[in-house]
Formats: C-alpha cells, structure tokens, sequence
C-alpha cells in the first residue's frame, strides 16, 4: 500500500509536469464557477505576505501575486517549485512540515489540493 503523504512517492509523482495538468483537468472544467481556488484567493484578501505550501506549478500563487500579495512559494518536489520561480514567483523546494521561515513573517499562508 501506498501512503499519500510519502516523501519519496510525493516527489516521484510531481517530478513531471504533466502528472499535475492531469490533476487539475480532473476540476478544470469547474473553472467558472465558485471553485475552492475561488474561496482561497478570497481568503487570502488584504493579506500582504502570503506564504503557498505545496503550490505545484502556481496558478493559485501566480493569482494571488495579482491580487495584490508578496507571495512566497514552496513545494516538496523540486521540478515544481523550478516551475513556480519560472512564473516568477519567489520559490524553494522544501517539505511543508519543516519550513525554513521564522514565526509570524506571512499574514496568510494557503495549503491547497496538497494530497
Ligand atoms: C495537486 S498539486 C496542487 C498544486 C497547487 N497548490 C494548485 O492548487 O494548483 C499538490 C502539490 O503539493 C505538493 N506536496 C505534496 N506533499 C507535500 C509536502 N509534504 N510538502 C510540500 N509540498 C507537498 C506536491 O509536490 C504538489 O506539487
């Protein structure tokens, strides 16, 4: 049995672009609509500091910085977080249950679609 939060299994799965365009062609389709991404960009207003944990290839970050907020971005897999600087998000590869970041230096931070 696999187990979803596995380190290594996690990086193998999002070493490929293209395993997360399959992902999200699965919610995509929902996309005018009110989507969870809809509800977390709206949480995330009037915050200024934002912090994305597990952001894939930054749509949700890439939003965000247009709506107004510094947004730094992180992601277990290494190719993604190549991604997320390439959208010109300031980005590193880190697990999100060890953060390089002192307390309290993002107003907001957002988890979304990780698992
Ligand atoms: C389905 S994608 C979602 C990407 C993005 N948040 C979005 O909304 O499009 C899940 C992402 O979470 C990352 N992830 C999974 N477990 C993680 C962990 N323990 N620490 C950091 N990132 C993780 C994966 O590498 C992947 O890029």
């Amino acid at each position: 049995m696999v187990r979803l939060d596995d380190p290594d299994w996690v990086r193998g799965q999002y070493a490929v672009v293209e395993h997360l365009a399959t992902r999200i062609s699965a919610w995509r389709h929902l996309e005018e609509r009110l989507t969870p991404q809809h509800v977390a960009l709206r949480s995330l207003e009037g915050a200024v500091d934002v912090l994305e944990v597990g952001c894939g290839t930054a749509t949700l970050a890439s939003r965000a910085q247009v709506q107004g907020g510094r947004v730094v971005a992180t992601d277990l897999s290494l190719t993604m977080a190549s991604q997320a600087h390439t959208a010109g998000i300031p980005s590193l590869a880190a697990d999100v249950g060890h953060l390089p970041f002192a307390d309290e230096c993002f107003d907001a931070a957002v988890a979304a679609w990780m698992l």
